[in-house]
């Protein structure tokens, strides 16, 4: 039998974790739900759920991966067998299907941007400018479809090529790269007039602004920053080596991502209040901001181009992570169907994401439940599937694997306390599902009655 794939190095497994961790909802999604949500206090309340839910529910799935070194579906009938569990992997594949059919609709975006900067189009505009031709281009059908098509296309050609190759080469130069590009433009946007104001929005929580929905959003906004209860972190790690320590990765990733998260803020905020626009703008939030910034710095245009690129490439590594999952629940390690099912899900993808691609222009006013399609999309995955994924994984771990199997799963390549092994594992077992079903709640208004 040929032996299962693995990550190449230590550092390749924390790399495509981090790669998939770490995308548009760091740099695209925090911002703007930030923006419609108050700000400080909200930025409070994600790092909190980060820490205390996110960190020990990342920590759970790596756990199952590694330990059963299969894919999202097999996984938890290895760990169940004869139970309905493996429902857990089926929710995972149907919440990124939805998931990856809006997030190439933002990716396409990127790739709007790219060729803007390439033919020189961008610089030099006002900031009425900026967000008219930017709005021009997403209402537009043909060029939001294509750019949608275009994202999707680079998703599949990699996914179908295979795991490693395709994901983990690349990721050990641009991510660094990218670091260094968010703090040139960090510089700028702290030197613009009205940076007070940027992060007094951003840092002073305002816990009156704090609605049940802004408690829930900011659930939400820390299960997808961390592509959490979706089963993508089952997947990747099931190709880890037995040697490698789960607890130091899932630290590292969520030490980044907060650390993107920041930098995103930080870079944003000081610039929406600089260039007059709102904070509550919405999806459209990074996008006007960032050429304003970009185009008032010397060679503004050439770091502009620099940044695409590599914003490109950070949502690139997460699309991945999405249409592997699928890949590798249907392909069960097999090259030739792995080809075929990148193909026939990655196109199924891409038709479901084009009335999400059409919300901000021909079908803008239709409205399910208030919201367009894009948002319904964007809502019913952060807010309702990913945290229900979450909340089952966590029941799952405590109770179907044995505590000395979660212990030596935890304890591999160095030594945990037994105490922090236990505060992990009451976490799981009674503080996540709990809070989770307490935030849902809260918001179903069930409390109020
Ligand atoms: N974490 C990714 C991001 O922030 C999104 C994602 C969610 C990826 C779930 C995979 C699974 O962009």
């Amino acid at each position: 039998m040929k032996e299962k794939e693995q990550w190449s190095s230590r550092f390749g497994f924390i790399l495509a974790a981090a790669g998939s961790a770490i995308g548009l909802g760091a740099i695209w999604k925090f911002p703007y739900v930030a923006g419609m949500n108050g700000g400080g206090a909200f930025l409070f309340v994600f790092l909190f759920f980060t820490l205390f839910l996110g960190l020990p529910l990342l920590l759970a799935e790596f756990v199952i991966g590694r330990n059963t070194q299969s894919d999202a579906v097999s996984a938890y009938k290895m760990i169940a067998p004869g139970t309905k569990w493996h429902f857990l992997g089926y929710l995972g594949m149907a919440t990124s299907f939805l998931l990856l059919s809006f997030y190439s609709v933002i990716g396409g975006w990127i790739i709007y941007y790219l060729f803007k900067t390439l033919t020189g189009s961008l610089s030099g505009l006002t900031p009425d400018q900026y967000s008219a031709v930017f709005e021009g281009a997403i209402s537009n059908p043909g060029i939001s479809i294509t750019v949608h098509f275009l994202f999707m296309l680079l998703t599949i050609i990699v996914v179908a090529n295979g795991v490693q190759k395709g994901i983990e080469r690349a990721s050990r130069v641009m991510m660094p790269v990218l670091f260094l590009l968010f703090i040139v433009l960090i510089i700028r946007s702290l030197t613009l007039p009205n940076v007070i104001q940027g992060l007094t929005f951003l840092f002073e929580p305002d816990f009156s602004k704090l609605t049940s929905g802004a408690i829930l959003a900011a659930l939400g906004q820390s299960f997808f920053t961390l592509s959490i209860g979706v089963s993508v972190m089952v997947t990747y790690s099931s190709y880890v080596p037995k040697e490698e320590s789960l607890p130091k990765a899932a630290l590292s990733i969520v030490f980044l991502n907060i650390f993107v998260v920041i930098l995103a803020g930080l870079a944003i905020f000081p610039a929406v209040f600089s260039f007059g626009l709102q904070p509550n703008a919405g999806p459209v939030l990074l996008f006007q901001v960032l050429p304003n910034v970009f185009n008032h710095m010397p060679f503004g245009m050439l770091f502009f181009l620099a940044f695409i690129l590599l914003f490109l490439f950070a949502s690139l590594t997460s699309a991945f992570s999405m249409l592997e999952l699928q890949v590798a629940i249907l392909a069960k390690g097999d090259e030739h169907l792995r080809k075929k099912w990148a193909w026939i899900i990655g196109l199924s993808i891409f038709l479901l994401g084009i009335p999400s691609a059409l919300s901000f222009g021909p079908l803008s006013d239709i409205h399910i439940f208030g919201k367009t399609f894009f948002d319904v999309a964007d809502y019913l995955v952060s807010n309702v599937l990913m945290p229900l994924g979450a909340f089952f994984i966590s029941i799952f771990v405590p109770l179907k694997m044995k505590k000395s199997v979660l212990f030596s799963e935890l304890d591999s390549g160095n030594t945990i306390p037994l105490f922090l092994f236990n505060v992990w594992f009451y976490i799981l077992r009674y503080v996540a599902p709990v809070a989770i079903l307490l935030v849902l709640f809260d918001v179903l208004g069930i409390w109020d009655k």
